[in-house]
């Protein structure tokens, strides 16, 4: 489904950043791991700042999309394609994670989640915009489906080892291409990784 979305000339989700990662880009540390990355706005956006970025997603089409933007504006990134259902990061690599409407089912999130939480150092930083439970009334965008949309409690509840730096669910114009358009409902999170204690 997702390669045939993006097999377009346009880019679908423009190709400019999404507006929550680009207002708070300055709290990454490179390298990011951009979970989901698609067409490659954000990994490209973040490469523009001198951020080290891999960028993964299940679709190929939109990878390769990614790279030619990248080559457009004359940045590097580096991209995989993965099945986020059995995706597991290199471990100690990655400062940062970006997560930008990387909707999932809770049975993958299951597993992923505390493969995200493990790869990070303490201190390292995760940053999430994700159409909230409340989207499901709207028709500006996200899936159809309870289950892949997010809420505050489910992040407190399936990334405990963060602590938030933002945590909210707000209403928001999304104006990021052709299939988020208008006014949304998402909820936001920054959170940064409790450090271990031995
Ligand atoms: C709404 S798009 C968001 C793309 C990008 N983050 C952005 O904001 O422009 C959702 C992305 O999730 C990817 N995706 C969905 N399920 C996936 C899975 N199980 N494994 C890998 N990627 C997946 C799709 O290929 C698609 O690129």
């Amino acid at each position: 489904m997702w390669d045939e979305r993006y097999s377009v000339d346009e880019y679908v989700y423009g190709t400019e950043p999404n507006s929550f990662l680009a207002s708070n880009a300055n709290l990454l540390e490179g390298p990011v791991l951009s979970l989901a990355e698609g067409e490659g706005r954000n990994a490209v956006y973040l490469a523009s700042l001198g951020l080290e970025v891999h960028g993964v997603d299940g679709s190929k089409v939109g990878l390769a999309k990614a790279r030619a933007l990248a080559a457009t504006k004359g940045v590097k990134i580096t991209t995989e394609v993965v099945d986020l259902s059995n995706y597991s990061p290199a471990h100690g690599v990655y400062r940062s994670i970006v997560s930008i409407f990387a909707h999932l089912p809770s049975a993958i999130r299951r597993n992923l989640y505390p493969l995200l939480e493990r790869t990070l150092p303490s201190g390292g930083i995760i940053l999430m915009e994700a159409y909230s439970e409340a989207q499901l009334k709207l028709e500006t965008g996200g899936p159809k489906d309870l289950d892949m949309l997010m809420s505050a409690e489910k992040i407190s509840r399936e990334l405990p080892g963060f602590e938030p730096i933002v945590l909210r669910e707000i209403d928001r114009e999304v104006n990021e291409g052709t299939f988020h358009n208008g006014l949304a409902s998402v909820v936001q999170f920054i959170g940064r990784k409790i450090a271990i204690r031995s």
